[in-house]
């Protein structure tokens, strides 16, 4: 399998032919070095529908004829745009043609900010995924706080690569990021959502050393980067 860190939370995953991206925010992320338009994949999946998770989401699964993955609510409403959408929820799991996809859980909020009409649109609850591809597992965990429950997903899956948000504030920070590496005890684990806002910054050095103490192994990817698993 071959992992694209595309910046903040946007990860694609390939294997052979096939190609995932997984919270795709290029346009307005100015770390970003792939434009929207040069993503070629057949499935978007969204952990929640904030707008650094969801922004280029619509054009990328235009572009591609490609199905966007995401919670019931979610899935609903995009599909109402006339996209092509495939809906879950948290702790389903499916088998698609490129491997499987099971929902996870995640602590935090899932919603569209209608700014014009000072609305905001709850779209569910927010989660993460267990991919299975090409027989290596990758966890996305979105945007969420530590949870116990980490240990038991550790216990269960086999994860080769662990994406956990550490840039606090909006998500678990550092510390916490470093047990979470720990009791889902991947292989390696990479830092998402820090850096593009001020209230976000980490240092991935920092990152790599709490870590380290912890005798996990970390790749702190840099946007564009590619890792082969
Ligand atoms: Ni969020
Ligand atoms: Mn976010």
């Amino acid at each position: 399998m071959e992992i694209i860190y595309h910046g903040h939370s946007c990860v694609q995953l390939s294997n052979q032919n096939q190609s995932i991206i997984i919270d795709p925010f290029l346009t307005g992320n100015p770390l970003a070095k792939t434009k929207a338009r040069d993503i070629q994949v057949q499935y978007v999946l969204l952990t929640h529908a904030h707008g650094d998770h969801m922004a280029d989401a619509a054009s990328i699964a235009q572009n591609n004829q490609a199905t966007i993955i995401a919670t019931f609510e979610l899935a609903t409403y995009l599909s109402w745009q006339g996209l092509t959408t495939h809906a879950m929820n948290i702790g389903g799991a499916y088998q698609f043609d490129f491997g499987q996809v099971k929902m996870t859980q995640a602590f935090h909020s899932s919603s569209i900010v209608l700014e014009d009409q000072k609305q905001i649109l709850y779209m569910g609850m927010p989660g993460g995924y267990l991919i299975t591809m090409g027989g290596k597992t990758v966890y996305h965990a979105g945007d969420t706080s530590l949870f116990t429950d980490m240990k038991w997903l550790g216990e269960q899956h086999d994860i080769s690569v662990a994406f956990l948000p550490i840039g606090d504030n909006l998500t678990m920070g550092p510390e916490d990021a470093a047990v979470a590496a720990e009791w889902l005890k991947a292989d390696v684990t990479v830092p998402i959502h820090y850096n593009t806002f001020p209230v976000i910054q980490q240092n991935t050095d920092e990152f790599m050393q709490l870590l380290g103490a912890r005798q996990k192994k970390g790749a702190a990817l840099k946007p564009g980067e590619t890792i082969t698993i």
